[in-house]
């Protein structure tokens, strides 16, 4: 067989394995890779008897391969370590972990760092020379979440603790290895370690390795729309993404590709969950967790079916080498976790986490694919003394050995000894609710079923009875009215409320009716709701929905940006989304209050309940206001929402008719196919706004003004250029009192309040205001504010003084306004228009 063909069938042969393996798992309950290293080792210490034994050569043929592997070991860390990287890195949302960015990142470099130097010194002070035992603490450094999360999932840990440890391991992996590669290069060179120059390229290539990767990432998503929603193109972009940025990181520039995989997948992540149709978004999670599945199940077999060969050359005092390596990874993991996360909360920077949570941690610290693809690689650099390269492989793969089976084995019995698997009083309380109200739901629908089957009525009673029984059980004991306070009922009440908000903005985005900026902006906002809740329940709900109102950092930056440097499309754009976000936030709200008034009232009382459709009935009020300000202004653009958001629905309506006319057998596939096609096209469309049109033509303002009727075109123009059209936002303060004039202000829509000191005065169209300053030179008279959305147009000092000098009739007009409201004020202040 050539070698290719020999390669290709100890993978076909380890893929069949894997494939019975975990099933297996499932059944037996153990922890897939637990199982897997077994059977790994298993098949290698059999395939290393029948290839040695003299007793037969009959399979020599057969099992050789998998003892002298047919492939190099750089086929892991090219082939496979970029997939496994890019697949952890891709299920993790950024927008869900920014606020814990400080804690993962301080985390992810200062335990890698501190596992490799404990591990390290501690070597190293058994007789292990120091790069060396550095460099097998980098390799054993990595963590695995996957077996430590799925437990934490399983005992319902809060999910921001196990996000946090995913995103700590990715980052801990991109540093280790970032970490490894320098000291393999410190090590190939010969060199003892040189502190400052190491720390300088681990600094370069791991920051070189994001900066690469935010563009790899960001390349990837601008590509997103061109591939016109075709899933299979979005798949196979994807999978050549980690590929060119490790390639180009490593090979080119020579900043860390493995750093650039993680981050390109983060960055790749943001953008096609909002651009990729949300169907296509599931199917890519799909295909990567069976790439990622396959990746680091054949690293796994491989690396484990080595072992007997490995350990063949095992010294009894490598066993004291393993133990002082363990015990320093969980010491320095122990220091990180009760150390540093509590310095860090004490900051702010982090979420508080239980001392349960932090030993449960500490010991879920299971090595998995990474630690062994490193560990491979070792073994087959050319350049390190072949009795080192032994030994850092030989401990590796005893220290992953040791954490599979005594960590991994135990990790549920400790678990349980922690009693983080036991519900809370307040979760075991709603669990009996909830199993009550279900029981209920699920009788009556039994009872209609029998009448429907016309089922004798002595079989179904006695169905249902079982049903009340249960119920009755469950009723004598019921604690949730007096194990749960009402402040706490509140709270999870409330946190319902959130939650279902987030479901129904999900449910938007699948039925394409809003864009992708609008959704995004949204989910971002009821994750802030969400958190309030939970942290300081419904008084911060309440308050975070208030500020949800206030104009978003990115409004106000496009809203200086047309200010002063008269760049109008951020603005348009942002006020197209603020338009769409209101127009949802109304639905939704509608929604919500259907939804407190039935499904909360049930679970959690009238006075919750009530409380809460009061909070959400104060929401309603103040995004109609919001929504109404907008509307007033640009009525034309909201009636061309609302339309799309009815076309959208109409279209999605029609393909679900089709679909059903497809299942009914009543067309075929091509013709479905062809309906279906004929109908993408609009689908996509919702992905992008519909242009606002601001209304900030100079011309067109000026025209309406009375004061300007009698111009002709030219003389229009010419003043067009005097003049600067300027939209202002509700609220927006434009005049300050006591400031030095610089401008006047002509309203051509829209309307302004004057704060006087006794009263306020409100402006309209055809209006101006700011001409008292510029005249007299006199300091601001009185603070001015929009009061809604307004155009304006803005003359600055000097085109004021040269605009009086052009148009007399003009400046008779405001010398006598400015005189009269001059006279007003001196006298107490009358209103005057
Ligand atoms: P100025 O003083 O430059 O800035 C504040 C502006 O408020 C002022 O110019 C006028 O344009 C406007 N203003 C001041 N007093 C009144 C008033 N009594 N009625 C209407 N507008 C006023």
């Amino acid at each position: 067989m050539t070698s290719v063909a020999t390669t290709t069938l100890v993978i076909a042969a380890f893929l069949a394995l894997i494939s019975l393996v975990e099933p297996a798992a499932e059944r037996l309950r153990l922890p897939y890779t637990v199982l897997l290293a077994v059977v790994g080792v298993a098949v290698g210490a059999v395939a290393s008897f029948l290839l040695y034994t003299p007793l037969t050569s009959t399979f020599d043929a057969i099992v050789a391969p998998i003892v002298n592997l047919p492939f190099s070991a750089s086929i892991f860390l090219v082939v496979f370590l970029p997939v496994l990287l890019f697949h952890a890195a891709l299920t993790i949302d950024v927008r869900e972990i920014v606020e814990d960015a400080a804690p993962i990142l301080t985390l992810a470099i200062v335990a890698v760092f501190a596992a490799a130097a404990a591990i390290g010194f501690g070597l190293a002070a058994a007789g292990v020379p120091l790069t060396v035992a550095l460099l097998l603490g980098s390799i054993v450094a990595t963590t695995d979440p996957a077996a430590v999360v799925a437990i934490l999932r399983e005992v319902g840990a809060p999910l921001r603790l196990s996000r946090l440890l995913e995103g700590e391991a990715l980052l801990n992996d991109a540093a280790a290895i970032v970490l490894f590669s320098v000291l393999v290069a410190m090590l190939s060179g010969g060199g003892e370690a040189d502190i400052a120059a190491g720390a300088e390229h681990f600094v370069v290539e791991f920051f070189g390795g994001i900066v690469l990767g935010l563009v790899g990432g960001r390349i990837y998503g601008g590509l997103l729309p061109r591939l016109r929603g075709s899933r299979m193109a979005e798949v196979t972009l994807s999978l050549a993404l980690p590929y060119v940025t490790y390639l180009v990181g490593d090979d080119v520039l020579h900043v860390s590709g493995v750093v650039a995989v993680a981050s390109a997948a983060l960055t790749a992540g943001v953008f096609a969950r909002v651009r990729l149709a949300p169907d296509n978004w599931e199917y890519l999670e799909q295909v990567w967790e069976q790439i990622g599945f396959w990746a680091s199940s054949l690293i796994f077999v491989t690396a484990m079916a080595l072992v007997p060969r490995l350990l063949a050359g095992l010294q009894p005092e490598d066993g004291w080498l393993l133990l002082i390596a363990i015990v320093m990874a969980l010491a320095s993991r122990a220091a990180v976790l009760f150390g540093l996360l509590p310095l860090l909360s004490g900051l702010h920077l982090a979420q508080r986490v239980s001392g349960a949570y932090k030993l449960a941690i500490t010991w879920g610290g299971l090595r998995g694919a990474v630690t062994l693809a490193l560990a491979l690689s070792v073994t087959e650099n050319t350049q390190i003394d072949p009795a080192m390269k032994n030994l850092v492989a030989v401990l590796a793969t005893g220290f992953v050995l040791f954490t599979l089976l005594v960590n991994g084995l135990t990790l549920r019995p400790v678990i349980h000894l922690l009693r983080l698997d036991r519900l809370s009083p307040l979760n075991q309380a709603l669990r009996g609710k909830v199993l009550a109200l279900s029981l209920a739901e699920v009788r009556d629908a039994v009872r209609e079923t029998a009448q429907d089957y016309a089922i004798a009525p002595g079989a179904a009673a006695a169905v249902t009875t079982r049903y009340g029984e249960a119920i009755d059980a469950l009723a004598r004991e019921d604690t949730f009215e007096t194990a749960i306070s009402d402040d706490d009922r509140m709270t999870i009440g409330t946190v319902a409320l959130a939650n279902r908000e987030r479901r129904i903005i999900l449910d938007h985005h699948a039925q394409n009716t809003v864009s992708g900026a609008a959704i995004e902006r949204l989910l971002r906002n009821t994750n802030r709701l969400l958190d309030a809740a939970k942290a300081e329940g419904r008084g911060g709900y309440a308050e975070t929905a208030q500020a949800l109102l206030a104009f978003s950092r990115e409004f106000r930056i496009a809203n200086f940006l047309h200010r002063v440097l008269r760049i109008g499309k951020p603005l348009q754009r942002q006020i197209s989304v603020r338009f769409e976000i209101l127009l949802v936030r109304r639905l939704v709200l509608g929604e919500l209050a259907r939804f407190a008034a039935t499904r909360l009232r049930a679970l959690f009382g009238a006075v919750v309940a009530d409380a809460l459709g009061e909070t959400l009935a104060t929401r309603a009020v103040a995004a109609a206001r919001a929504l109404d300000a907008l509307r007033l202004q640009y009525p034309e653009h909201a009636d061309s929402l609302e339309q799309r958001f009815l076309q959208q629905s109409g279209r999605r309506l029609l393909i679900a008719r089709y679909h059903d006319l497809y299942e009914e057998g009543l067309i075929g596939r091509e013709v479905f196919d062809d309906l279906e096609r004929e109908h993408a096209a609009g689908r996509r469309h919702a992905a992008h706004h519909p242009p606002l049109d601001l209304g900030l033509r100079t011309e067109e303002l000026i025209r309406g003004f009375g004061m300007f009727s009698g111009l002709g075109e030219v003389e229009v123009k010419a003043l067009a250029r005097r003049f600067r059209p300027r939209l202002l936002v509700p609220d927006e303060p434009i005049i300050r009192k006591g400031e030095r004039g610089s401008a006047m202000y002509l309203i051509s829509s829209g309307a302004v309040e004057v704060v006087l000191p006794n009263q306020r005065v409100r402006l309209g169209s055809g209006e101006f205001f700011g001409e008292m300053a510029l005249l007299s030179g006199q300091p601001r008279q009185a603070d001015v504010v929009a009061l809604g959305y307004c155009r304006v147009l803005v003359l600055s000092v000097t085109e004021f003084r040269r605009f009086l000098r052009e148009y007399p009739q003009a400046k008779e007009v405001i010398d006598s306004m400015a005189e009269t409201r001059n006279r007003a004020n001196a006298a107490g202040g009358a209103a005057v228009k």
